[in-house]
């Protein structure tokens, strides 16, 4: 047990990230079925949308799962009432200023967690009286922070600058990687590009056996004059690097991306035209599996891994 588990009443100490197109509640009931915390993927379901993956993810678990609310979200007054009348007990919030709605969903009873990509930021949700802080690195699927901090750099630095319970983001996906999180001063982590490639995730097909072929270096950070994403390599992503390289104006770039790319590309599985997201971690995974799969062998790695570990103290003999 630890402050992770305990905060949210789960078993081992890792969280689903809310992914656009991704994590609905076939996912997130898997996850917190395992014994994690899944969480639904707001930012890409309208309010009715949303309202009904509630509903069936607590038909489909017994066991605490949340909600990840992007807070650029256009209709986020109406989500933010929405997930107090659903009786949803944990929202994520990412993309935004924590300050805004955390006291509202506190004084109705829900835990909060927000998503940050620097140490200031985390500041600036112990201010707001967040519960929990996700500090994500540069290695993330999705959207991402400017500065291009590592996970391995960004823990340590958030974990001087605040005291809150604190899960680690971007790059991990193995107990070896929740391991070395932990040792790094995370109480718990937040993966997405793994889950994203599981059988629950909704996902298209093609998109996740894409994903399953990735090597080193098949995603790149772009469009960081618009918000830095992380792109998958393809037609779309050659596209955004041109016209980055030519120096395109932010109205070009917004051209570009038009609307509805991520849903084209996740969703629809268009791997051409549309906007594929996932991590540099996507590089470590081969098999189509189910969440079950996946929790058991990251539980498993992380024991096994922390065993070796105790026995080859650097002080001993
Ligand atoms: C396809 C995809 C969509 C994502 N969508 C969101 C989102 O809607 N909101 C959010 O806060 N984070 C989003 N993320 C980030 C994840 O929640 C998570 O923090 C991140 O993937 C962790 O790093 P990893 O990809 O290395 O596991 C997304 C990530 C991916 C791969």
């Amino acid at each position: 047990m630890n402050r992770i588990t305990s905060l949210f009443q789960i078993k081992y100490p890792i969280i689903q990230g809310g992914m656009v197109w991704c994590s609905g509640w076939r996912l997130a009931s898997a996850v917190s079925n395992a014994g994690g915390l899944g969480l639904l993927g707001a930012g890409s379901m309208h309010p009715d949308t949303l309202r009904e993956h509630i509903r069936k993810c607590q038909a489909a678990t017994d066991k605490p799962f949340g909600v990840n609310v992007p807070l650029m979200y256009p209709q986020i007054k109406e989500i933010m009432h929405l997930l107090v009348e659903e009786g949803v007990k944990v929202v994520f919030t990412s993309a935004g200023n924590p300050k805004l709605w955390t006291p509202f969903l506190k004084e109705h009873g829900v835990t909060v967690a927000h998503v940050v990509s620097s140490s200031r930021f985390a500041r600036k949700c112990e201010e707001a009286g967040v519960d929990a802080v996700v500090a994500e690195g540069f290695e993330a699927g999705g959207h991402n922070g400017r500065e291009e901090t590592t996970t391995f750099c960004l823990i340590p630095a958030v974990r001087r600058a605040t005291s809150l319970p604190l899960i680690a983001a971007g790059g991990v996906g193995t107990g070896r990687g929740l391991l070395a999180a932990m040792a790094l001063g995370a109480e718990g982590v937040q993966v997405g590009t793994r889950f994203a490639l599981t059988q629950e995730s909704s996902a298209h097909p093609d998109f996740k056996a894409y994903g399953l072929t990735l090597e080193e270096g098949d995603t790149k950070l772009l469009l960081k004059k618009l918000s830095p994403t992380r792109l998958v390599k393809g037609a779309f992503c050659q596209a955004v690097e041109e016209a980055e390289s030519r120096g395109a104006s932010v109205e070009e770039l917004r051209e570009l991306l038009g609307r509805g790319r991520a849903k084209k590309g996740i969703f629809e599985g268009d791997l051409e035209d549309g906007e594929l997201e996932l991590g540099q971690v996507a590089s470590l995974f081969r098999q189509s599996q189910t969440v079950a799969e996946v929790m058991r062998e990251m539980v498993e790695e992380y024991d096994a891994a922390l065993a070796a570990l105790k026995s080859s103290s650097l002080l001993d003999e």
